[in-house]
């Protein structure tokens, strides 16, 4: 367990920087995300660990890069459906561990229809993963009509960390530090929408300061014009201590020397 938790977080800062590209798995073929391989490898050098579905990491990773995997294993819906809190365990985990898991992660819906039958799958995740040492990550996904405030989120990660969760996934929200004050595992935070790079550079700034162990963060990254240049800045906050201006320069700088070989390279 201890060393599958030091491959996700092995800067010796108990943080990370996690590459969220799992979103297929109810969205289809994502924006930017059509071709995962494509989309993918690109990144792979600026990420500590990478979030995906088995099928994905079987077709579109390499498995030479030594990259940490944790596993998405629910699912069983589609945005087609208005029931999205509509999930199971989709992954079982003598495959999660063939396929060589750092974590496995799975969503919650606290306060939706199914939010009984997601924290119930958590638990059992739980109890089947610790059993091999593999820790759990919880997303705290937000229903349609939920508020993203601190209260409902600090409520959902208070209760995936109770369950046995060893991370947890959400969203940066106002009085964060609330959040991750009655939290007692680390909270990576999602980027939500794609925004204006600049606004995903404060918004990781705004957690990291408030305690956030890191993100999980996706489009954010690859819906970017400019993807390389976003992890490379959005982990100089999360690594080096970058204020979301500095980030936001460093963005800028590798933006224009892209710009530059592709011009050298024409
Ligand atoms: C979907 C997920 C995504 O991985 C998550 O939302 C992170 O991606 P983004 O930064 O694009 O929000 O868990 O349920």
């Amino acid at each position: 367990m201890r060393n599958r938790l030091a491959r996700i977080f092995k800067h010796g800062d108990n943080r990370t920087v996690m590459l969220a590209v799992d979103h297929g798995y109810f969205q289809g073929p994502t924006t930017k995300l059509e071709n995962p391989k494509r989309t993918i490898e690109p990144l792979l050098p600026y990420a500590d660990s990478i979030m995906l579905t088995r099928g994905v990491l079987r077709n579109c990773v390499d498995a030479s890069n030594d990259i940490p995997i944790v596993l998405r294993v629910s699912g069983g819906v589609s945005i087609l459906k208005q029931d999205l809190s509509n999930e199971d365990i989709t992954t079982s985990i003598e495959e999660a561990l063939r396929l060589n898991a750092s974590a496995l992660a799975l969503s919650i819906f606290v306060g939706e229809e199914h939010e009984h039958r997601t924290l119930v799958n958590l638990a059992r995740l739980v109890d089947e993963a610790e059993r091999y040492g593999v820790p759990v990550l919880a997303v705290t996904a937000v229903g349609r009509e939920m508020a993203r405030d601190a209260r409902y989120l600090a409520l959902a990660c208070r209760i995936a960390a109770e369950l046995g969760a060893r991370i947890v996934k959400t969203y940066y929200c106002e009085n964060f530090d609330r959040v991750v004050d009655s939290c007692p595992v680390p909270l990576v935070i999602a980027g939500g929408k794609k925004v204006p790079e600049y606004e995903a550079l404060k918004l990781t700034y705004n957690a990291i300061k408030n305690g956030a162990a890191g993100v999980d963060m996706g489009r954010n990254i690859w819906q970017s014009d400019h993807p390389v240049a976003m992890i490379r800045a959005v982990r100089a906050i999360v690594h080096d201590n970058a204020t979301a201006d500095d980030a936001w320069q460093l963005f800028n700088e590798l933006k224009t020397n892209e710009n530059r070989e592709v011009l050298i390279n024409q």
